[in-house]
């Protein structure tokens, strides 16, 4: 399916989705929104992808926020329908049970940071800048940043980026455990690749099962988020990856998964 702002490319078993306004540095309008949240249920029921990076075209940015011109006498009831929208989606991204990677490619502003955030694993280009700058405009982060980023970084280097609006480097971004990895820009699409690939070769089955512990399980009192652990661990024994990867180390193989 063709979406306008949108683009759409498999690489092997992994599905590249490029925010496609360059011009307006890949800002959130409302129709990236939507797009967005078409191409994640597309990708996420295609048996043919395992993986999804999500990116930004052009060299500049990844996304340089939420379209700040869609802003624009917005009631506050509006704007919290608005805030909502957003937050649906992105929670969307974080539960789905294929790895979304996100491919920071330059700026990630506001709507962008929060894109990334809200991505199991972020890979950043040297020339990455993260920031939430809601401040600056009188608002503060309304996809989940004010929650998200202090889980990820720390309440203090949360609130520093929060409170102040500035911008982290890759560097910085990496040593306060907010991006995976950094390359260099020439090297982020490489670098993605091989990161997704050395997800597709372990078990579907599994990393599916990781996926929903993690995010679910983050959500609830530790008791309660072992017992999920425990409940899950126990449906890893039901499928046959479980007993294909067993069966494969005890007979000294390599394992081949059937994805169920
Ligand atoms: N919403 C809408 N349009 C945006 C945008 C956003 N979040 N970010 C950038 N753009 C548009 C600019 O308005 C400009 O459009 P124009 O050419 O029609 O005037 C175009 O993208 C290029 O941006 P520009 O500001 O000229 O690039 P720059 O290199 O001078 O600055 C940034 C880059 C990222 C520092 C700057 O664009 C910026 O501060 N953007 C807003 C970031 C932000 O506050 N995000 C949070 C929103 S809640």
């Amino acid at each position: 399916m063709a979406y306008s702002t949108l683009l759409i490319e498999d690489v092997k078993a992994v599905r590249w989705i490029t925010v496609n306004r360059p011009e307006k540095l890949n800002a959130l309008n409302r129709q990236v929104l939507d797009d967005l949240g078409a191409a994640l249920e597309a990708a996420a029921g295609d048996g043919a992808v395992a993986a999804i990076v999500v990116t930004g075209a052009g060299e500049k940015a990844f996304v340089a926020g939420a379209d700040i011109a869609e802003f624009v006498g917005l009631t506050a009831a509006q704007a919290a329908e608005m805030a909502r929208r957003g937050q649906s989606l992105f929670s969307r991204i974080e539960r789905l049970t294929k790895p979304v990677i996100a491919a920071v490619n330059g700026f990630a502003l506001g709507g962008g940071c929060e894109l990334a955030l809200a991505c199991h694993l972020r890979v950043a280009s040297t020339n990455a800048k993260f920031g939430q700058p809601e401040v600056k405009l009188g608002l503060i982060p309304g996809y989940g940043g004010t929650q998200r980023l202090a889980r990820l970084v720390g309440r203090g280097r949360a609130l520093e980026l929060l409170l102040a609006g500035g911008t982290v480097d890759a560097a910085t971004a990496q040593a306060w455990g907010l991006v995976n990895r950094v390359t260099e820009p020439a090297e982020l699409r490489a670098a993605v690749q091989k990161l997704a690939e050395s997800i597709l070769a372990v078990s579907p089955v599994a990393v599916a099962r990781c996926l929903e512990s993690v995010s679910v399980g983050e959500g609830m009192p530790l008791e309660r988020a072992l017992e999920l652990e425990a409940t899950l661990f126990g449906m890893c024994f039901a499928a046959e990856d479980a007993r294909e990867g067993v069966a494969a180390f005890l007979e000294k193989r390599p394992a081949s998964f059937p994805g169920r």
